[in-house]
């Protein structure tokens, strides 16, 4: 029998990024592959970029976007580098709720818009040792 995988996938890196054109060349150089749409997160002050890196996982590229979104004052303090992992689950909500009982500090109290429509939340990274963790449920197509 094959073992059961952990429910969790590893969905995308995302890295905070001045210019999604400029960054993306080094990945380019890498083999991998942007898709043409750039999506913006009104919400999130982003606009993202797509690569696949397998069936699951994707680089994200986070270029900040309007004035003042949390990509900008990350830039501005950390520079352009890793932002966030994330991990997309089946439920995002049940999802928090245990992270919660586990005592982790969630960024939202309810789940809010990403990119592609998904459901998503943040676990802060005082309470992950440092990392942004994101999960995210997808809904419709993605
Ligand atoms: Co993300």
């Amino acid at each position: 029998m094959i073992p059961d995988l952990n429910d969790s996938v590893l969905d995308h890196i995302a890295i905070a990024v001045n210019s999604i054109d400029v960054a993306k060349k080094t990945y380019e150089d890498l083999g991998f592959t942007f898709s043409e749409e750039r999506e913006v997160v009104k919400e999130q002050g982003v606009t993202t970029a797509f690569a696949k890196i397998d069936h699951t996982a994707n680089i994200e590229l986070l270029e900040p976007y309007g004035e003042n979104g949390p990509i900008h004052k990350y830039l501005d303090k950390k520079g352009p580098g890793v932002h966030h992992l994330c991990f997309r689950v089946d439920d995002v909500k049940e999802t928090c709720a245990d992270l919660k009982k586990k005592g982790y500090i969630l960024l939202n109290e309810e789940p809010v818009k990403g990119a592609h429509n998904c459901l998503v939340n943040f676990i802060h990274p005082k309470s992950t040792g440092g990392v942004l963790i994101e999960v995210s449920q997808a809904q419709g197509d993605h």
